[in-house]
């Protein structure tokens, strides 16, 4: 089936492919000629995530999907999570908020650390929720190229390299966005 993911994040567009690509035809807010800026003003990922499907549906009338993730860090009592786009303020790049986050943790030990995604799929009227967790450690340098985002200095769980080192293929196959979106593939191939 067709299904608008609500996004223009190369980095999640080919990711979606990878996962649901073999199925289903994935088009991006470009594909659907769509240059809106789409509002995400609540502070729960769930909320802005639904907002997002939400409003493509209710514009375009696609059967459609949005995520929103954040990056949950424990020592911070899991900020910056949903304002992880905005960390070090609204007009700031990944390196900005790369930097600001290293400073929080300096004087810290426990460098714990998710990346939590949720994706809302809004398909014939129907709204459902799939939620994709990544843990990891926050290093204390910039390692990569690789990636967007935080990347550079996030390690997943059971390996060596941060994000932005790994092949994309890899992080693809094991990130947040790539758990959720394994639940959302296996809930589209049981019931479509
Ligand atoms: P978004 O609203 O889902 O795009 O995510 C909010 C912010 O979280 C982004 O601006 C990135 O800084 C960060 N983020 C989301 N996904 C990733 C990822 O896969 N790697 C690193 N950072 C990410």
């Amino acid at each position: 089936m067709d299904l608008v993911f609500a996004t223009n994040n190369n980095h999640k567009l080919i990711e979606a492919r990878q996962v649901l690509g073999g199925n289903h035809k994935i088009l991006s807010l470009n594909d659907i000629n769509c240059d809106i800026e789409i509002p995400e003003d609540f502070d729960t990922l769930e909320e802005n995530a639904t907002q997002k499907a939400q409003f493509i549906h209710n514009k375009f009338g696609f059967n459609c999907f949005a995520d929103d993730t954040g990056l949950e860090v424990y020592a911070l009592n899991m900020k910056p999570g949903v304002f992880s786009a905005r960390y070090a303020g609204i007009d700031c790049n990944s390196q900005n908020n790369i930097k600001k986050l290293l400073q929080e943790l300096k004087s810290s030990n426990n460098r714990k650390a998710r990346f939590r995604t949720i994706i809302t799929l809004i398909l014939e009227k129907e709204i459902l929720s799939f939620e994709g967790i990544v843990n990891g450690k926050i290093i204390e340098e910039f390692r990569g190229k690789e990636g967007f985002g935080y990347d550079p200095v996030f390690i997943p769980e059971g390996y060596n390299q941060t994000f932005a080192e790994m092949p994309p293929s890899l992080k693809n196959n094991i990130s947040h966005r790539a758990n959720a979106l394994n639940k959302l593939s296996k809930f589209l191939s049981l019931h479509y």
